[in-house]
């Protein structure tokens, strides 16, 4: 486990310095508790400073939330003087948060292939900063991966939309019986692979699908204990009919995944749209509860970065 020590002393100069501090003192006795390397530093606490800054295994991610335009240049100069300052020579990577168009596609941002491993909750994950727009691990989804791999222990655990497969991971590391993880992209499924494998998970037990979890969910008849939906807003892609989008599509996802669901089994149903609406009344024969206020971890301070849902049927 990598977790840097940090200097001392206040500087009355700098705001942004002295919070950056204060919040990394206080998670860094949570972490070594934990076993976990990775987490928010700094969440837009400061007005004047509309960034957050994420530490995987000592390195750092750092995030601009510039909405309207991509900036020509980043100023980088005045956060990697403070993360250096507090944390002496680190390595800092940047990157410009912008809103994106709605057909705007991304995967990919560099080629460098820079992966290294960081740990939650004494689990492996394999991370890269550089080559793509996300890291590999959501961190805002700790939490829920947590009360996921409660729920899936010796049970069946199905995910979809699994990206790099982190919620079936973290399940199958606390002794989910079988796990499947879907996803529509080559990288990601195979990113995925390399995380069952860095943690020797077995292949047998723990499946990955690369398929359109809309398709997936019509042709699959085995029936799971424990189903986690976390769709993009938006998605399209060539191997899609249509374009996915969140709220036209979250009644036909959860209605088919039900079919599958064991009884006394529990669907996570979790999206990062800010506009979504869930009408419960849709799904009358079950019990819905918002648990987004148990998901949404301590160290993320904007505490709208996820919505999450528990769906049990009645
Ligand atoms: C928000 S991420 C999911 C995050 C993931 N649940 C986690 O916590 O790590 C969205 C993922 O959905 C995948 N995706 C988008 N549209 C899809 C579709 N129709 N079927 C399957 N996967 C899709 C993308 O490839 C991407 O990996």
């Amino acid at each position: 486990m990598i977790l840097p020590t940090i200097s001392d002393g206040e500087d009355k100069s700098s705001p942004l310095k002295n919070r950056i501090r204060k919040n990394y003192k206080h998670l860094r006795k949570w972490a070594k508790r934990t076993n976990t390397d990775c987490f928010r530093i700094y969440d837009r606490d400061i007005k004047e400073y509309p960034i957050a800054i994420d530490i995987y295994a000592g390195k750092f991610c750092v995030q601009y939330f510039s909405f309207d335009r991509e900036d020509d240049e980043l100023d980088t100069a005045e956060v990697d003087e403070i993360l250096t300052s507090l944390f002496g020579d680190c390595q800092i990577y940047s990157r410009s948060r912008v809103r994106r168009r709605k057909f705007e596609q991304y995967e990919k941002r560099g080629e460098n292939k820079e992966f290294f491993t960081a740990l939650e909750c004494g689990v492996k994950f394999k991370i890269n900063l550089n080559d793509y727009l996300d890291t590999g691990l959501f961190l805002d989804h700790r939490t829920t991966r947590k009360l996921v791999a409660i729920d899936a222990k010796s049970k069946r655990l199905l995910n979809l939309f699994a990206y790099t497969c982190s919620f079936s991971v973290q399940a199958a590391m606390s002794g989910a019986a079988f796990t499947k993880s879907v996803d529509m992209s080559n990288t990601y499924t195979s990113w995925g692979r390399d995380n069952f494998e860095l943690n020797h998970l077995s292949a047998k037990t723990h499946l990955i699908i690369r398929d359109d979890c809309l398709k997936f969910l019509d042709y699959e008849r085995e029936k799971y204990d424990v189903i986690v939906i976390d769709p993009p807003t938006i998605s399209r892609s060539k191997r899609m009919e249509e374009m996915f989008d969140v709220q036209k599509d979250y009644i036909n996802l959860i209605s088919k995944s039900l079919r599958l669901l064991e009884k006394g089994g529990v669907i996570y149903f979790s999206t990062n749209s800010r506009k979504f609406s869930f009408d419960k009344e849709v799904f009358s024969r079950c019990k819905i509860e918002e648990i987004s206020h148990k998901t949404v971890p301590e160290d993320f301070h904007k505490k709208n970065i996820h919505r999450c849902w528990k769906i049990i049927p009645c």
